[in-house]
């Protein structure tokens, strides 16, 4: 009996072992790439989506399929087939977005561009390609970022305090520092607020630092990691405190004023007196 189980056993292994065989060489023949890492999308810049794959012999089109994908709910991006766009079953959000490049298409090349990129574009893409050779497909990331604008500056003094403050546009939440002379951290109120004007893909910074003293050199420091933008914008003036000066001007007019009243009265006194 135990002879006859290890036959079975042979025999199973061969069938599988050439299953597993016939798979790697089928899908060996066609393989899909994207690139490495992470791709960021910028607001108000076309996007590419790169993907290659084997072209075929000949590179016939005829059975070529490219199918791009949304990976969290596999809503259809782009699809091609039978030597054309097939947009029918895409998703209302990518219409009239994407394209591929067509003349690309025989030499493997089946990357995908997207205009009019916003934050609802960040997410996962499937790209997978089949031709008469098989299937195989690829998974690239795309995230969303904008460059933060100029800061502005704006200075305001009150009885004691000045207060400094920055305000930019941009995304993602940056992060944000405000140094002192020596490079020390110094702490500061800063606030992000979600979408300007109602547009979601767009932060408003407000960031302000406040002293109590009569000279100022900081430096307000903003680093947007995604985009690898970094902004670095110095500080340093000086102010007179003019309030108490005017208090003692005041004082000083004030007392010659009186003196000249005392000496006017006592001269008028003294006048009767003779
Ligand atoms: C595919 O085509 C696009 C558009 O011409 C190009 O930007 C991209 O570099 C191409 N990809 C490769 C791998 O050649
Ligand atoms: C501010 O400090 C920097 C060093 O942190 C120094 O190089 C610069 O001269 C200072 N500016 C003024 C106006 O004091
Ligand atoms: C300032 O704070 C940041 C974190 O907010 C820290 O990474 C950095 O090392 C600090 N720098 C100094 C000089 O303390």
């Amino acid at each position: 009996m135990p002879v006859l189980v290890n036959r079975v056993n042979t025999c199973w292994g061969a069938f599988v072992y050439v299953a597993l065989l016939d798979s790697i060489l089928r899908v060996g023949t066609i393989k899909v790439t994207v690139p490495e890492g992470r791709l960021t999308a910028v607001r108000g810049r076309t996007t590419i989506l790169g993907c290659e794959f084997t072209p075929e012999p000949g590179s016939d089109l005829a059975n070529l399929v490219v199918t791009w994908q949304r990976q969290e709910d596999l809503h259809v991006v782009h699809s091609y087939y039978y030597q054309q766009d097939q947009l029918d079953r895409q998703s209302a959000e990518y219409h009239g977005r994407t394209s591929l490049f067509y003349s690309e298409l025989s030499k493997g090349n089946a990357s995908l561009r997207i205009i009019d990129v916003g934050p609802r574009d960040v997410g996962r893409y499937q790209c997978m390609v089949s031709t008469s050779s098989g299937t195989d497909k690829a998974e690239i990331q795309l995230d969303y970022g904008v460059f933060y604008t100029e800061p502005r500056l704006s200075i305001s003094f009150s009885a004691k305090k000045v207060s400094v403050q920055y305000e930019a546009e941009g995304f993602p939440k940056p992060d944000v520092k405000w140094l002192g002379e020596q490079g020390q951290n110094l702490s500061h109120h800063t606030e992000v607020l979600e979408g300007v004007d109602g547009d979601i893909g767009l932060y408003h910074l407000k960031s302000s630092y406040e002293a109590d003293t009569p000279a100022l050199n900081i430096t307000f420091v903003l680093r947007n990691e995604l985009l690898h933008q970094d902004l670095q914008r110095p500080v340093s003036f000086s102010y007179a405190d003019d309030s108490s000066n005017g208090v003692v001007i005041t004082l000083a007019l004030s007392c010659v004023v009186l003196i000249i009243i005392v000496l006017i009265l006592s001269w008028l006194y003294w006048k009767k007196r003779t």
